[in-house]
Formats: structure tokens, C-alpha cells, sequence
């Protein structure tokens, strides 16, 4: 798996240095020749060591096969800041493992980064590693103390809430950053440097490996009201875990208005 997402991050990086053309999914979701090619370079290296397995990616959909095996494959996490030349992005790739009438269990994912050279990775009950060493979620005992980050999606945005959620954790913690790529948000808690993420509805493509790799470095993820994280899931909280129930409190009384922090009045300033 490793060895698949290096070579991808290294075909990102080619296009990353040419003006790409972006092109539209939404109004402002975008896509570029970059993320088909990566996708297309995953799947026949998974078709070729693996072909039985069932592949789900962003960019062509699932290919079941009716495997227990299902690979979660984004192939470019990060594509806006892709497509402006921002250097945050990644290669994404989550396994799963489905055994009938069981939900399925995240058994392996790795996240590489190109522009860095990082490669994140988890195998379940053998922990997690950057580029090969192994890695540990923060010791940070409050979210006062905390740095975190979160997201904003490319499509629904008027139905998204989450500013309400960025404005009153911003207030209640040392920041919030908006990096723009989930897979590697995850990951940055897995290591430590954030103490947690959130984001409303994530894909199973962004999340698969991820999730896993916050996990196996001793990582919560769950959903906003503290319930099991599964893949499907339209909401994902991961933090170092020492911090967990404090923000389930914050989502909490965000969710019941309780505390809300007015938005400073952009007339006044200017008066
Ligand atoms: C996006 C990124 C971004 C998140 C969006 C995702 P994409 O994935 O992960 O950080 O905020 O919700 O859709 O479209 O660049 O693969
Ligand atoms: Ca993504
Ligand atoms: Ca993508």
C-alpha cells in the first residue's frame, strides 16, 4: 500500500508543477486531470496485486467484485489547494475488511504526503507511523490549551452550520485551522500536532485510512454525540482522546444554542 501511494504522490507532483486545467463538479467543487490519473494509477496497481478486492474511489466510483476486501481510495485529498498551487495534499487509501453480517473493520490505511515527503500508516492492533517510526496522539489535558482543526465542504455549503462551530471553539481553544485536506487533518492528530478535527459529512474515501491511523496512535473517533465512528458516517470527531468528552460537551451545547458567542458586528467596527 505504501509502495502504491509514494508512487502516486510522485505523479501528483508532476502535475502539481504544470498549470492544470480545473474543471467542475459543483459550483465550487473541483477536479483536475491530476486526481483522474492518480485513481486510474491506484486501481491497476491494486487490480494487478489484488483483483479480486472491491475498489471504492472519489473519482470512478465502487468496482464490487462482492470481496470481503473493499479499498477506500482518494486519489488527491486536497484538490482546491491543489488546483491554487497551495502545497497540501495527499494520496489516501483506507482497506477494509467486511465479514458477513458484521460492519466492516478498517484493517490497514496509509496517507502519503508528496509535498513533504510524509508517509502516514496503521495496520489495526500494530499501531501507527510516520514514514516508519511509530507515532502517539498529544498529552494535551484541555481544550483551552488545544490546537485544532476542522473543514468546510465544496458542495451545500449554505447547509453546512460548521462556522458556528469554528467561531465558538476558536474563542473556547489556542485556534482552529482550515488546512483543506481531511485525510491529512487526521493524520496531523494521529501525530500529535493537532489535538483534534472535526467535519460534517466526510466521504468514506476521505476518512478510511485516516480514522484508522488517529485510532492505532491512540486516538477517539466518533461522532458528534460520542457515538462509534463507522465508515458511513456523516460526522467525524477524532481527538487525542484526553480532550474527547470536553468537545462532545462543546458540540453539545453548540447543537442547543447554549452559549453562543455573538459575531462581532462588522457595521460597528466600521462606525
Ligand atoms: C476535501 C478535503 C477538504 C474537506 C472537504 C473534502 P477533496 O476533499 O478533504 O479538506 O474540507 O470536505 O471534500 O475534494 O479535496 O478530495
Ligand atoms: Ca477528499
Ligand atoms: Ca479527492
Amino acid at each position: 500500500m505504501s509502495a502504491i501511494a509514494r508512487e502516486a504522490g510522485a505523479l501528483l507532483m508532476q502535475y502539481f508543477h504544470q498549470h492544470l486545467k480545473i474543471e467542475y463538479k459543483g459550483d465550487a467543487d473541483l477536479v483536475t486531470a491530476a486526481d483522474r490519473a492518480s485513481e486510474v494509477l491506484i486501481r491497476e496497481r491494486i487490480g494487478a496485486l489484488w483483483p479480486g478486492h472491491d475498489v471504492l474511489g472519489e473519482e470512478q466510483g465502487l468496482s464490487d467484485r462482492g470481496s470481503e476486501y473493499r479499498w477506500y481510495v482518494d486519489p488527491l485529498d486536497g484538490t482546491t489547494n491543489f488546483a491554487h498551487g497551495y502545497p497540501v495534499f495527499c494520496v489516501s487509501m483506507g482497506l477494509e475488511r467486511r465479514t458477513a453480517g458484521e460492519p466492516g473493520r478498517r484493517i490497514a490505511g496509509v496517507v502519503y504526503d508528496p509535498t513533504r515527503d510524509e508517509l502516514f500508516s496503521a495496520e489495526l492492533g500494530l499501531g501507527a507511523r510516520l514514514n516508519g517510526e511509530l507515532i502517539h496522539v498529544s498529552k494535551t489535558g484541555s481544550v483551552k490549551e488545544s490546537l485544532l482543526a476542522t473543514g468546510f465542504p465544496s458542495q451545500k455549503r449554505h447547509k453546512n452550520p460548521n462556522i458556528h462551530f469554528y467561531h465558538q471553539i476558536t474563542l473556547h481553544s489556542h485556534g482552529v485551522r482550515r488546512a483543506g485536506s481531511a485525510a491529512l487533518d487526521l493524520c496531523n492528530v494521529a501525530c500529535g500536532r493537532y489535538d483534534g478535527f472535526w467535519e460534517f459529512n466526510l466521504n468514506p474515501w476521505d476518512t478510511a485510512a485516516g480514522v484508522l491511523i488517529a485510532e492505532e496512535a491512540g486516538g477517539l473517533v466518533t461522532r458528534f454525540d460520542g457515538s462509534g465512528f463507522e465508515i458511513d458516517s456523516r460526522e467525524t470527531l477524532a481527538s487525542n482522546g484526553v480532550i474527547h468528552e470536553a468537545l462532545l460537551k462543546e458540540f453539545a451545547d453548540i447543537f442547543a444554542g447554549r452559549g453562543l458567542e455573538g459575531l462581532a458586528d462588522p457595521r460597528v467596527y466600521e462606525r
